[in-house]
């Protein structure tokens, strides 16, 4: 199941799943773009579902995880990608701004985390879990102090179920990608000044594409990542460890 599937990181992963052999539960807000993304992932052959779910919502977060379970039998792979950024500077931000990206960013990770994987510790056939963090777990930049915080705790949140989880053969790692071009970054590739100084800074002297996390995910998705566990694998052209 890949949530926040209908765009960007979550749209390239779905379809990068599929075409590895994954049967996927597409998982998105809003039903436009839902169909086209479905389509695709139906190209590959093995299946697709598509489910619209708010997650900020606790009875949609419901329904996505029984139809899911439901469909084939259990999930074997859980991405959770739905995410999203309230910028303005600390002294600024509200409450609710700052709630909101902590509910979707960290809480909404765990609660599916929760739920998928108490059905894989019944199914007692293992799984894998990959959480879409960032950047942001390492270093940050000024006016995202709720996506910093809630980023940074995914992180640490995912070596707790790793280290929870190992037992019963249940992977978690966390991506975490560099600057990406996506919706999220439109505002940031839109800035002439800022959109020339990622260029500059990322060693790999590009932005990324959502089709640069499909590689990894794959790989913590099967058997080949078997012994990875409770890793955050950054994927960024360079950019961190760069000074
Ligand atoms: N683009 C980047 O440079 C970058 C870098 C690091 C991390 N990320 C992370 O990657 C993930 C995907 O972001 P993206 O860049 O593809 O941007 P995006 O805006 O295209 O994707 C975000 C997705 O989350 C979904 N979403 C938001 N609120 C939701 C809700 N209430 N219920 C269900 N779904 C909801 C959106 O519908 C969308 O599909 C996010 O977690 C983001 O933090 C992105």
């Amino acid at each position: 199941m890949v949530t926040g599937a209908s765009s960007g990181i979550g749209r390239a992963l779905a379809q990068g799943l599929a075409a590895a052999g994954a049967a996927v539960v597409v998982a998105a807000r809003r039903r436009e773009n839902l169909e086209r993304v479905v389509e695709a992932v139906e190209l590959s052959g093995a299946g697709a579902l598509a489910v619209c779910a708010d997650l900020a919502r606790p009875a949609d977060r419901r329904k996505l995880i029984e139809k899911s379970l439901a469909w084939r039998g259990g999930i074997d792979v859980l991405v959770n990608c739905a995410g999203i950024n309230r910028r303005a500077p600390a002294v600024d931000l509200s409450v609710d701004d700052w709630q909101a990206v902590l509910d979707l960013d960290l809480t909404v990770p765990f609660l599916l985390s929760q739920g998928i994987g108490r059905a894989m510790i019944e199914r007692a056939r293992g799984g894998s879990i990959i959480n879409i963090a960032s950047l942001c777990c390492q270093a940050t930049r000024p006016r995202i102090a709720a996506y910093t915080a809630a980023k940074g705790g995914l992180a640490q949140l995912t070596k707790s179920l790793a280290v929870e989880w190992a037992q019963y053969n249940i992977r978690v790692n966390a991506i975490a990608p560099g600057y990406i071009r996506t919706e999220m970054t439109q505002v940031l590739i839109d800035d002439k000044e800022f959109h020339d100084w990622i260029i500059s800074r990322t060693p790999a002297g590009r932005w990324g594409q959502p089709e640069d996390l499909v590689g990894p995910a794959v790989l913590l998705a099967c058997e080949a990542g078997a012994f990875i566990t409770g890793q955050t694998i950054y994927v960024d052209g360079g950019f961190l460890a760069r000074l």
